[in-house]
């Protein structure tokens, strides 16, 4: 086995967001080590510009290659919109985003060509979802709808809760009347208010997590490259490491509160040395 394979995935989102896509890879690649970086100090991403996440995005690619990660997840819609074609361009190892698997489920999934994107501002106003499910297939319409308080609100912990039920209600109405079949979650946090939004479209509705096919796609792709991980870590490697720029205590509760491994630590790391 090659040394690489034993090397780390690099994971990173502009704060908890991203555990929904790491807890994935853990799910289905379950021999992989992570390091898994949340930018709690700067976020929301989705609210600021395209060379703001750029520039974040990159210190965190610096600071990921220190641990000699073999690849990198950029576990963001907002990151992935904005930054994952330089950060591809500047970078020696392979990345992936969550935009473009998303965009690929959805247009398997759908009967009546007419695909939702509920995202951020950011996400949304870069039209990035639309790119990619028409370069799939031209015949699907794409409508976007930015929902920017669903981000407080999952960070809140009012993942079910009638205020979460009647924001849902005000953003998904237009989307309901134009009878779409398929919604895109193309936020990280938004799979954990599921059950709401699910509620609310009716069964009718596939709604679509991209994080699943995100790690289907990395498993592919290390398996291609040859660095996949066959074996388990030994007992008392620190298979898990979590680092944020900001409130590690804060960040640590919320990530045992969806992730099911005991997330043992969480380090502060000053990211703008990166
Ligand atoms: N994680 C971000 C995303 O998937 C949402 C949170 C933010 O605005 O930073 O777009």
């Amino acid at each position: 086995m090659k040394r690489e394979n034993g090397a780390p995935i690099g994971v990173f989102d502009s704060g908890v967001g991203g555990l929904t896509v790491a807890r994935e890879i853990m799910r289905q690649i379950p021999n992989e080590k992570i390091i898994y970086f949340g930018d709690t100090a700067r976020v929301p991403y989705g609210s600021k510009s395209k060379e703001t996440v750029t520039r974040f995005s990159r210190q965190i690619v610096r600071f990921l290659q220190s641990f000699q990660v073999k690849t990198i997840v950029v576990a963001c819609n907002t990151a992935s919109a904005y930054a994952l074609d330089e950060l591809e361009k500047e970078t020696d190892i392979p990345i992936i985003g969550v935009v473009k698997p998303g965009a690929k489920t959805a247009v398997q999934v759908t009967r009546n060509g007419k695909i939702g994107v509920i995202a951020t501002e950011a996400t949304i106003g870069s039209r990035i979802y639309s790119k990619y499910i028409q370069e799939l297939n031209e015949n699907v319409t794409i409508y976007g709808k930015a929902c920017p308080l669903f981000v407080p609100l999952v960070e809140e912990g009012l993942w079910q809760d009638p205020v979460t039920d009647e924001i849902a209600k005000r953003y998904l109405t237009e989307l309901i009347d134009i009878d779409i079949d398929t919604l895109i979650l193309g936020c990280t946090h938004y799979p954990l208010i599921r059950s709401t939004l699910g509620r609310i479209m009716g069964e009718k509705v596939t709604l679509v997590n991209p994080a699943y096919e995100t790690a289907r796609e990395l498993r592919e792709l290390l398996d291609k490259k040859g660095i996949l991980n066959e074996e388990p870590p030994e007992l008392g490697d620190n298979q898990y490491q979590f680092y944020v720029s900001d409130g590690a205590e804060k960040f640590k509760q919320f990530a045992n509160s969806i992730i099911k491994y005991g997330i043992l630590s969480t380090k502060t790391v000053n990211i703008e040395q990166y």
